[in-house]
C-alpha cells in the first residue's frame, strides 16, 4: 500500500501517466504462494483502477478457479501500471521504466511461483529471446530478488486475452498444462 500511494499513483517516470485515468497497482493476498503477471491495463482497469477485471479477467479467474483457488487468494499484477493508449503492447523503454516496481512487490509479496501471462511479462522478467509459444510450458527463473532474496520459479503461459482470439482446444489444453506443473510445485 505504502509503494502504491507513494510512489506509483503520482509516477510519471515514463509517457504513460499522460493518457491514464489512474494507476493500476495490483491486487490480492499479500502472502500468496502464486503471483500472476500480465501485460498492462486495458480500459475497464484504467477505469477501474483494478487488474484483469474486463474480459481477460474473467478468463483468468475461470482459470484460477480452475486451479481450485479463489482469485482472492493469489496476486495479481502487471509489467506496467498505466494503460497504453489504444491498448497497444508497452514500449520496452516503458516497461523498463516501470519495472522496478513489480520488483518490489515481488520482493514483498515473496511468491512460491510466478506465473507471466503473454510475451511482455515472459521477456520482461525471463530476459529471454525466444517467443511466447516457444517458451510456454517451461520453468524458469526469476533472478531479480537475488543476492539478498530467493530464486523464484517462473512458469510462462499464454495471455487470456490471446486464449480468448484463439480459444482452440489445443490452445487450451496447452494453458491447463502449464497451470497443472503450477499446482504440482506448489502443492
Ligand atoms: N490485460 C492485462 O495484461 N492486464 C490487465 O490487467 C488486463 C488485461
Amino acid at each position: 500500500e505504502e509503494l502504491d500511494l507513494n510512489e506509483v499513483r503520482g509516477c510519471t517516470k515514463c509517457v504513460l501517466c499522460e493518457n491514464r485515468t489512474q494507476t493500476v497497482f495490483g491486487e490480492g493476498d499479500a502472502e500468496a504462494k502464486i503471483m500472476f503477471i500480465g501485460e498492462g491495463p486495458g480500459q475497464r482497469e484504467d477505469e477501474s483502477g483494478r487488474p484483469f477485471v474486463g474480459r481477460a479477467g474473467a478468463l483468468l479467474e475461470k482459470e484460477i478457479a480452475a486451479m481450485g483457488l479463489q482469485r482472492s487468494q493469489v496476486y495479481i499484477a502487471n509489467a506496467v501500471k498505466c494503460r497504453p493508449p489504444n491498448n497497444r503492447t508497452p514500449a520496452p523503454t516503458e516497461v523498463a521504466a516501470c519495472s522496478p516496481f513489480l520488483q518490489r512487490q515481488i520482493q514483498i509479496i515473496r511468491p512460491t511461483v510466478i506465473i507471466t501471462l503473454g510475451g511482455p511479462a515472459a521477456k520482461l522478467l525471463l530476459d529471454i529471446r525466444e517467443g511466447i509459444t516457444r517458451a510456454r510450458g517451461k520453468w524458469f527463473t526469476y533472478d531479480g530478488l537475488m543476492p539478498e532474496g530467493p530464486q523464484i520459479p517462473v512458469m510462462p503461459t499464454f495471455h487470456p486475452a490471446y486464449l480468448l482470439r484463439s480459444y482452440t482446444a489445443e490452445n487450451r489444453r496447452r494453458v491447463w498444462s502449464d497451470l497443472q506443473k503450477v499446482m504440482e510445485r506448489v502443492g
